[in-house]
């Protein structure tokens, strides 16, 4: 078996530890390979390295550090149907979506290059003669960063390419589940030229190494893409030290589906924003708030769609669903099925293991039934699992929207342009689409969320570079004077 190495200082190198893990692919549960089970001690090195590399990395002019980014991103843009594959294997996803998030990480890689050439900061006249006020973006330091299963490159270069851009040295630490795709990612920004030490990755356990980067007091940054809890412990850990953070925590995304929307549309979107990925995006649609006249219809549908989505592996181009990642998480969509049916839900379809032993796979499913406090439709599940929940009006089909806990996508299917600006309004998301399901960000615009779903920092987009770069306020006083903001204005202005 293939073992794979910690990078630290621009070396692939062992664990101190000695020990490594294996990464399984979801669909065969064959190992992928063995990777380090790293140490306090190598995550400590990490972040030396990152630190011993900031001052030349942070001088390099950005649209320096730029073209090394657009030399990375042709790289990646080559090796795309290859990465691809790999994904597909070590994630799960069918092909298809393995290509479309190859891509995510390829835009993100392009658009954080171009980047290097903007990077604005603004001017402002000053209150006072002789003197120029502007800001100046300045990199924050050496950045921790931590990423989720469920996109093993894309969340990596979603947060990679906007840091190194801004000029920070970073330490990654991906998910155990998939650390593959990180590493190749890894391997292309070093072979596209990133200087040593600007980049180092650790994978291991998150007790360990995770929270080795949270606790560095070196690290002024945390950019962390998981689970509610996680992120929870990561924000009081941080505070104790006063780093950056930012958070991305998942949702439980509901689409509405009014009675003037275009069924057949409406369909089409439910199964791509509830199914796809196997429904393990924080972007996933987990709720389908149906105006109650429109219900018995739309549920028809939508059945008669979903009994014919293939679960299978995801290198099977006729395959819809692949699967879940791992048995924790087949056992945790096991264990809400069974909620659901105790809390009085009925199940319409799916609900079972899919029988294609050895992997992790489960059968689309719906119920229906849902009433808006059951847990089935206030927890975030991560899987193929639906909750269709009847709503009468617009008015409280947004407030059944909006009794969860978290915030981050939202949609509704309507032909009347007020029900939809309506929605644009009062829906509590980071995002909201009309006419679409809850999936598909597109890198070039603000993703995060609003409640629990985050703390309010946005990533991607022209808000990436905000995550990491501090702004700093310039006051050029050429006058030769001392000039008092304030106090020299009190005469002049009468
Ligand atoms: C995630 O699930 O954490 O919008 C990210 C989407 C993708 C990104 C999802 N572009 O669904």
């Amino acid at each position: 078996m293939q073992e794979y190495k910690l990078f630290l200082n621009g070396e692939w190198s062992d664990s101190v530890t000695g020990e490594t893990f294996e990464d399984i692919n979801p669909a065969t549960l064959e190992p992928m390979g063995a990777f380090q089970k790293a140490s306090l001690e190598d995550a400590n090195s990490a972040v030396d390295s990152a630190e011993e590399a900031f001052e030349s990395w942070s001088r390099t002019p950005a649209p320096q550090r730029g073209r090394i980014l657009f030399r990375a991103a042709r790289m990646l843009e080559d090796r795309k149907e290859d990465l691809s594959r790999l994904l597909t294997m070590e994630n799960g996803k069918i092909l298809e979506e393995a290509r479309g998030e190859v891509q995510e990480a390829i835009d993100m890689a392009y658009y954080a290059a171009g980047e290097g050439r903007r990077l604005l900061g603004e001017t402002a006249p000053s209150e006072l003669p002789d003197k120029f006020c502007m800001t100046v973006r300045r990199p924050i330091g050496v950045v921790g960063l931590i990423t989720p299963f469920n996109f093993p490159i894309a969340i990596p270069a979603w947060k990679m390419m906007p840091a190194l851009i801004s000029g920070n040295t970073l330490v990654l630490k991906p998910s155990s589940d998939t650390p593959l795709l990180a590493i190749e990612l890894v391997k292309i920004l070093n072979e596209a030229k990133v200087p040593r030490g600007v980049i180092n990755l650790v994978t291991g356990e998150g007790g360990t190494v995770g929270a080795a980067l949270v606790g560095n007091k070196k690290i002024r940054a945390i950019s962390f893409t998981g689970s509610l809890d996680n992120g929870k412990w990561i924000l009081r850990e941080a505070s104790k030290d006063i780093k950056r953070v930012s958070l991305e925590m998942g949702g439980k995304n509901p689409i509405i589906v009014m009675d003037d929307a275009n069924m057949e549309l409406a369909v089409d979107g439910v199964l791509w924003g509830a199914f796809g990925t196997t429904g393990q995006r924080c972007t996933a649609a987990s709720r389908v708030i149906v105006n109650e006249k429109v219900l018995p219809e739309f549920q028809r549908k939508l059945e008669e769609r979903a009994k014919r989505l293939k679960v299978g592996s995801g290198l099977d181009e006729s395959v819809d669903i692949g699967p879940l990642i791992n048995g924790g998480q087949l056992a945790k969509v096991e264990r809400y099925v069974q909620i659901g049916k105790d809390e009085g839900a009925s199940l319409t379809l799916g609900g079972s293991r899919a029988k294609f032993l050895p992997g992790h796979f489960f059968e689309p499913t719906i119920f229906t039934n849902v009433t808006a406090e059951m847990k089935i439709a206030q927890e975030e599940i991560f899987g193929p699992v639906l909750s269709l929940i009847s709503a009468r009006s617009l008015e409280q089909a947004i407030e059944i929207a909006n009794s969860v806990a978290y915030g981050l996508s939202s949609s509704i299917y309507t032909e009347n342009m007020k029900n939809a600006f309506l929605a644009i309004e009062q829906m509590e998301a980071g995002i909201t689409y009309v006419n679409a399901p809850t999936i598909g960000a597109e890198i070039h615009l603000p993703f995060g969320g609003v409640k629990a779903t985050g703390n309010g920092t946005r990533e991607a987009g022209t808000t990436a570079i905000n995550e990491f770069t501090d702004l700093k306020t310039v006051y050029f006083d050429y006058s030769g004077r001392l000039q008092k903001a304030q106090i020299d204005t009190e005469n002049e202005s009468d």
